[in-house]
């Protein structure tokens, strides 16, 4: 894993020039070609508490098109561990591109029905799981748990100096992560990509001291395109005009939502001049192989 070596790539461009505000993304996607993004920094130290733990499997729960399915599986077949995957069912189609990639890499895939999964973390549920799979770690769906904290916080803690920090947020481990890591005057922004987020504030107080007593981050929910994995033309335009302009590949449902949202805070003057931004592109970006087969782009 490349996760110590920076990849900052520089926006240029008129609408920057104009507003006085300068924007780089921390390319994530880049640290590794399978186990990337916020998805490494997540079961990073997941990983180690396994060894600790002596155990050698790995459980954990996703969708049919879950980054967090495709990323352990990666990491098991990487590091030489079991891998089980929960997978919201009830059938499988094992010819979807997550779910084929999971496969070849040896993950065992239980699918179970959409009201078993809602049990997801419920603890009973998940102590019946570890007596079926006694050699299991189990991870939570999306890999936000408490272990997912210091990874993120690494992330934000080698970043060369910034004013605002920006991710996309789903659970809100990667956000919770990063204000532990930033110091009081970052302000740290998270983009919900789901609608109705707010609840998500009190995970990630949970998650965080820091958030639960400062005041310097938000989790910004009113651009969620219409929902989690939704989008307009519009925004997967803005994607593909990232990739050819600038040379900074996208995917709809996490990064580009993101880097939308910013883009539009920018022209709306959010931000004085001279602010310094740092976006996190935390990967992903295999969710668009999912989204060709669906025919959704
Ligand atoms: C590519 C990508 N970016 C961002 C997120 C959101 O991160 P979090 O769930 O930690 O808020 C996810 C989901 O975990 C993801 O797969």
């Amino acid at each position: 894993m490349n996760e110590k070596k920076l990849h900052l790539q520089q926006i240029n461009s008129t609408l920057l020039m104009h507003k006085g505000v300068s924007l780089h993304v921390q390319r994530d996607d880049q640290i590794h070609m399978l186990i990337n993004g916020n998805k490494w920094r997540k079961l990073k130290y997941n990983l180690v508490q396994m060894k600790q733990y002596n155990k050698s499997e790995l459980l954990t729960f996703g969708g049919a098109f879950s980054n967090h399915i495709h990323a352990c599986a990666a990491a098991g077949k990487h590091f030489n561990f079991i891998t089980h995957g929960i997978i919201r069912g009830p059938q499988l189609d094992i010819n979807n591109p997550t779910l084929k990639f999971a496969k070849q890499c040896n993950m065992q895939l239980h699918p179970v029905t959409r009201l078993e999964y809602k049990e997801r973390n419920n603890p009973e549920y998940l102590h019946e799981l570890q007596q079926r799979f006694p050699n299991a770690y189990i991870v939570p769906e999306g890999g936000s748990n408490e272990l997912a904290i210091p990874g993120c916080m690494e992330l934000a803690q080698s970043l060369p100096e910034h004013d605002v920090l920006v991710c996309p947020t789903g659970s809100g481990g990667t956000l919770a992560g990063l204000i532990e890591g930033s110091n009081k005057l970052t302000q740290v922004i998270g983009i919900a990509v789901l609608k109705q987020a707010e609840y998500l504030k009190q995970e990630i107080c949970k998650l965080s001291s820091k958030a639960a007593t400062q005041n310097n981050w938000q989790l910004m929910c009113n651009f969620h395109d219409g929902g989690y994995g939704k989008f307009t033309p519009e925004l997967w335009q803005f994607c593909q005009t990232m990739q050819t302009q600038h040379n900074l590949p996208l995917e709809p449902i996490y990064s580009g939502k993101m880097m939308y949202a910013l883009w539009q805070l920018i022209e709306q003057d959010y931000f004085r001049p001279n602010t310094r931004i740092i976006a996190i592109h935390t990967g992903g970006l295999q969710g668009l192989d999912g989204l060709k087969y669906r025919g959704l782009i």
